[in-house]
């Protein structure tokens, strides 16, 4: 049996690899995953139902029981839409904080590879060529300055109607990256086997191409 086509992006907080992805996915009919969205949603859970953020086994209990319901980028938690409430600052952190206990990581597992279906998947997120999908056909990690990133947050926030400061924002990435990249249980990095994608003086379009470039020579073979 051929396995479904998987292409994971990988990278820092604010790159626009979840951009990058979802325009992929879209050219190639792909579906598509943003797996810092379900960490997101589960925080958010997590708050509002109070469970604290550092109980991993409440937390991956939790993880286990979310009724969620995803069409196209929109979540819906117990039948709700969960819209912007999961893209403040403040849900990055706390989605951050909860990514970094193994228990709640594995409880979300079957979660994230049951997005894998026909024709295929574009994926992004931290951990998806390195644990999720450790056999995907495309592995890229995508990545962009601090500032750079800092700067596509800053414009992000300001357009969704968000408060935002740049020096403050360019502080919280630094923070998150070193939070990200130093956990034990699957940190971010750039495995061995990923094509690494800098963005920083790239468009969004220039990137898109060059994914789906590496994506055609990694599928002809
Ligand atoms: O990509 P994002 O900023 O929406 O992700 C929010 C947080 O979730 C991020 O700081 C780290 C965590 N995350 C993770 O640990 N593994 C993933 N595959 C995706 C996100």
């Amino acid at each position: 049996m051929i396995a479904v086509p998987v292409i994971a992006i990988d990278g820092p907080s604010a790159s626009g690899k979840g951009t990058v992805a979802a325009l992929t996915a879209k050219e190639l009919g792909f579906h598509y995953l943003d797996s810092g969205a379900i960490y997101r949603v589960t925080a958010h859970a997590a708050m509002e139902r109070g469970v604290d953020l550092a109980d991993e086994a409440a937390l991956a209990d939790l993880a286990r029981s979310l009724d969620l319901h995803f069409d196209g980028v929109e979540i819906y938690l117990d039948g709700q839409a969960v819209g912007d409430a999961i893209r403040t600052e403040a849900a990055g952190r706390a989605a951050s904080r909860i990514a970094a206990l193994p228990a709640l990581r594995a409880a979300l597992l079957d979660l994230q590879r049951g997005f894998r279906k026909a024709p295929g998947l574009v994926t992004d997120g931290r951990d998806m060529g390195s644990v999720v999908f450790p056999d995907a056909t495309l592995k890229v990690f995508l990545t962009a300055s601090a500032e750079e990133r800092a700067n596509r947050r800053y414009k992000q926030l300001i357009e969704k109607g968000f408060d935002a400061n740049l020096t403050a924002l360019v502080q919280d990435l630094r923070e998150r990256d070193a939070r990200d990249a130093s956990r034990a249980s699957a940190p971010l990095r750039q495995e061995a086997d990923a094509r690494l994608l800098d963005t920083t003086d790239l468009s969004i379009a220039q990137a898109v191409d060059q994914v789906l470039g590496w994506y055609r020579e990694a599928d002809a073979r």
